[in-house]
Order: C-alpha cells, then structure tokens, then sequence
C-alpha cells in the first residue's frame, strides 16, 4: 500500500554540511566524466563512431561525456524494439508498472545529490535549481505511479438495463518522447514516466545537450528492474532522426516539449500520414512562453521587486515559466525601476558549484549569442539600465540584464528569449496593463501584485494564461499542486503533473454485453 503522495522536500544549501556533502559528491561525480556513452535499444547497448560532446556551460573545455549518436537505421531499430516491447509490456499488470517507478523514485532519491551535481555541470544549474529539478522529477514518478492505479479503477458509467457496460482506459501504443534540456531531468522523467506506467513503450530522444543527464536516468530505471525495450535511449539531431522518428508509421503518439518553431514543426509532420500508419498520432506539445507579471500600484515595492528577480532570473531566466516582461502601473513604475536595479546589481553570477551564486551560465554558444543579439535589439527599443553584457572571456555567463521603457510591440516583448533579460513596460492602469499582459501569441505563466481584490478577480478572469499567480513567484510549479501547461502557442496545456495528464496516453475501450 502507497503511502499518500506528498512533493519531495528541498534540501537546505544554506546548511554547512549539506554544502560539504553536496561538494564532496560533485568531485566525485566530477571524477567520472569524460566516459563514452552508448545507445539504448531494447537489450543492446550500441556505441557509435559519431558522438555528442556534451560540455560545462560554465567551463566548455571541460567534457561531460562522448554520447553516441543515433542516426535513421538505428532510429529504425528503436522503434522496432519499442513494438516488440508494447506487444507484451501493456499486458503488465498496471501495479506492477507502477513498482519500476516508485523502486526508480526511491533510487533517485537515494542518489539526489549525484544527480544534482551532474544537472550543475552539464547545464549550469545552481544548487538549488538542481536540486528542485531531482525533487520534482521524483515527484513525477511518485504522482504518476498513483495516478496510473486510480485510472485503472473502472470507470463511472450510467448503468443501463438488460447490459453491463465494461470501461478501462488501455495504452497507445509507441511514443516518441522529445524533452528540452532546461529540466534535462524532471521533464524528461515526467514525460517518459507518464507514458509507460500507461503501458506504452517508448523512443526517448534527449535534447542534444543533456545527453548525460538523460543516459544516467535511462540506466537508473534499469537498475530499478524496468525491463529492456520499455524506454529505448537514442540520442541524435532533432533535424535527422527526430523527423524521422515523427514521422514513422509506428509512430502512435509523439510527447514534446520545447520551443514552439520545434514544436509546431512537430504538430504539421505528425498530421501528415505515412505509408503504413492505421492511426491519427497524438501529439502533446509543451512550447515557449512570453511570461508577464503586472505590478500593480497599490503594493509594497520590495516585495514585488523580489518576486519579479526571482521569476526573471532563476537559471539565468531558462524557463518557459520565467518572467521576462514586467508590466508596471505608471504611479509606481520610476520607483519600481529603481528597486528593481538595486536588486538586480546585488545577484551574483559564476561558476554554479559556487553557493553564493544565485546565477550560472546560459545553456551553450548558440543561447549565449542569441541572447546577446536580443539584448542589442532591446537597446534600440528601450533603455538598458542594468547588465547587457557578457561576463569573464571563457563560459557562457551574461549579466542578468534591465531594459525599461519597452513598447508592448516591441520584439524584446513579444518573442521569447530564454535568458536573463526583462523587458520592463509602463501602463496607464491596471486594465491596460491585463491588456499587455495578454499582448503576446502565449499563454503559459503570469503573474499579478496586487493588494486590489477586484484587481485580482478580474485577472483570475481575463488573464489568460495556464497558470496564474498572485503575489508570488511565476516559476516553480510543484507536481500534484500547480498542474503544469500553457494556452495558444505555448502547447497543447496538457498540464504536467496533474490529474488528467496520464489520460494523454491512453484511449478508453468500452465493452457491452447484452443479458
Ligand atoms: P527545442 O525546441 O530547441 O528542442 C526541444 C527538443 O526537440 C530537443 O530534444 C531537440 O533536440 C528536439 N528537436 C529539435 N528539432 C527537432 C525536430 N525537427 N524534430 C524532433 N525533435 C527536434 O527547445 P529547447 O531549446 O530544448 O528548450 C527550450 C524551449 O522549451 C523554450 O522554448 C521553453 O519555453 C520550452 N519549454 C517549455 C516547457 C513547457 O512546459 N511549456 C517546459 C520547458 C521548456
Ligand atoms: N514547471 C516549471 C516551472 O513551473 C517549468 O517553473
């Protein structure tokens, strides 16, 4: 018997000997790195001549790990063993699939600070990103697993006379499971998790630069007992084999989280049918997000000012929750703006293993000139006041940056960055701040500080957004408590860790038998 579900506690990085463990385990996780890493598929482990180098954000001379590399005939192979796995894994009795799970929640939480010291080097997490990235991705398994028990229940049904009317929800079939490196762990664990306590088998591709990340959990599930071929590991080029595992007729449904050019790309391809298929394929998108939090001008300042920081800047503003336009009633915004910059010069940025430093690197080259480019767009529509460049000439680390006075068509307000950069635009009220708010093609976080009930009702109403937050962070949705999924072009809201998610995975039969 399960006991009831309850999110995984945070460690306290502020404590001295949890600082020592946690450096102790990242020499020792450091020790490790460098080693070549195979291919997943059913009992095979395939080294390949062609590698991904997966390297520190904050230091890329040092390699993580040579992951091999998948190309389509090994793709092919993936998906031939994800069939022969479905034929027998979604006869599994559901508790029994339930068990790899809760065995690999208890196996990651044994090992919670080795996974966090590699989330602090193969992307640039600091401690406490790491370490709420490993709590929520045993969170998922945890939930998932309990989940997927109540939706074997029977379902209620009208009963009818003169029949009985039988009803489960049954599995899909092969998915294909394509997560974003910036919860290279917990996102990646909630997607494939999800799918096959479901009893679906799947072909995981990792993002191309958490590789490691997505390795150690794959052999983790298998020392947990999960059987060979259930999650067959391949990484490769998104361009190569993800379009080609899309667009495969075995494909049955794809689960995708990442920006939203990927992600539509996505959606067209699955929507066309190969030769072969006998099926719509399902597609679960998770996109990007142009979040806003309107600070409203009846609030205390300080407050604000931190709450808005901390949504902006965690994981140097990685996240399709993070705040990156803040809205600011006109009465308050000369007053905000100057507290804003007095926080924002106090936040330190540098290598993550440092727990002084609440910001790291941005993921790899590519974010770090793209976010650069932004910022100089963002300078010919508004004002910088804070940061704007790049910090020390090795490692990919920027300043968290202040542009003020942005217009709410400006390209630094509509499209996403996904880095430290916010945009800060003035409204004349609290209804033309809502009206910015809702400005963009997305709809993922948001967030209002206001101390005005009818204010706040009226975003509950108007603000459209899948999740909402009053008078607090914008990040760090928890698993069970704050589903997790945005509207328009933010995805599909398939709410991550809630209720209703496993349904994604499955169909319902229904069976009627005539006395
Ligand atoms: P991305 O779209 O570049 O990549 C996501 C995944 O898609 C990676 O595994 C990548 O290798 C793969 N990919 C790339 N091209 C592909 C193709 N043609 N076919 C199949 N797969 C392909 O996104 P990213 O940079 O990894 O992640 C950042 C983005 O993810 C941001 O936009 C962020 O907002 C979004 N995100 C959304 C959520 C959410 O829940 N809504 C959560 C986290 C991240
Ligand atoms: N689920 C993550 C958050 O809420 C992305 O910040």
């Amino acid at each position: 018997m399960l006991k009831s579900f309850t999110n995984e506690e945070f460690l306290d990085f502020t404590n001295v000997k949890v600082q020592q463990k946690a450096l102790t385990t990242l020499n020792e996780v450091r020790k490790g790195l460098g080693k070549d890493y195979p291919l997943i598929i059913g009992k095979e482990k395939i080294f390949t001549e062609e590698k991904i180098i997966s390297t520190n954000p904050a230091n890329p001379e040092e390699i993580i790990g040579y992951v091999s590399k998948g190309n389509k005939d090994l793709a092919q192979l993936a998906m031939e063993e994800g069939v022969k796995a479905f034929s027998w894994w979604k006869k599994i009795p559901v508790e029994e699939r339930v068990r790899y799970l809760i065995k690999g929640a208890e196996i990651l939480r044994k090992r919670k600070l080795e996974f966090a010291s590699l989330l602090v080097l193969e992307i640039g997490k600091s401690w406490r990103e790491a370490d709420a990235d490993v709590a929520e991705a045993i969170d998922f398994l945890e939930y998932y697993g309990r989940q997927a028990l109540l939706l074997q229940k029977e379902p209620f049904l009208i009963p009818y006379p003169g029949e009985e009317n039988w009803a489960r929800y049954i599995p899909l079939g092969v998915g294909v499971i394509i997560p974003p490196w910036n919860f290279p762990l917990a996102i990646l664990v909630g997607m494939v998790s999800a799918a096959i306590v479901t009893g679906n088998t799947v072909v995981l591709k990792p993002a191309s630069i958490t590789p490691v990340i997505g390795y150690k959990f794959v052999e983790l599930m298998e020392e947990a007992g999960l059987p060979s071929g259930v999650i067959n590991f391949l990484p490769g080029s998104g361009g190569e084999i993800g379009d080609f595992l899309v667009k495969h007729a075995k494909t049955r449904f794809i689960n995708f989280t990442g920006s939203k050019e990927v992600g539509l790309r996505i959606n067209k391809l699955a929507a066309e049918i190969t030769k072969g298929q006998r099926w719509i394929k399902r597609v679960v998108a998770e996109m990007g997000g142009k979040d806003g939090i309107i600070v409203d001008e009846d609030v205390n300042l300080e407050e604000a000012v931190k709450i808005v920081v901390t949504s902006a800047y965690g994981f140097q503003g990685q996240k399709c929750s993070a705040c990156s336009r803040v809205i600011v009633h006109q009465r308050v915004y000369d007053e905000f703006i100057e507290k804003l910059v007095e926080e924002v010069k106090k936040i330190k940025v540098g290598v993550p293993e440092d727990f002084n430093n609440f910001m790291g690197p941005v993921s790899d080259k590519n974010a770090f000139n793209n976010i650069l480019k932004y910022i100089e767009i963002g300078k010919g529509e508004g004002k910088l006041v804070y940061g704007g460049n790049r910090i020390g000439d090795s490692g990919y680390f920027i300043q968290p940056t202040v542009i003020i006075d942005v217009p709410p068509e400006g390209v630094i307000a509509q499209e996403e960055i996904f880095g430290p950069v916010l945009a800060v635009i003035k409204a004349k009220d609290f209804d033309e701040a809502l009206k910015i708010a809702n400005n963009t093609e997305f709809g993922l976080t948001g967030g209002v500080c206001s101390n005005n009930r009818s204010n706040l009702e009226k975003a509950r109403e108007e603000f459209y957004v899948g999740n909402l937050y009053f008078n607090r962070k914008i990040t760090g949705a928890l698993v069970g408590v704050q589903p997790f999924g945005g509207y328009n072009m933010s995805g599909t809201c398939s709410k991550a860790g809630g209720p209703d998610y496993l349904q994604l995975f499955t169909q319902m039969k229904v069976v009627t038998e005539k006395f």
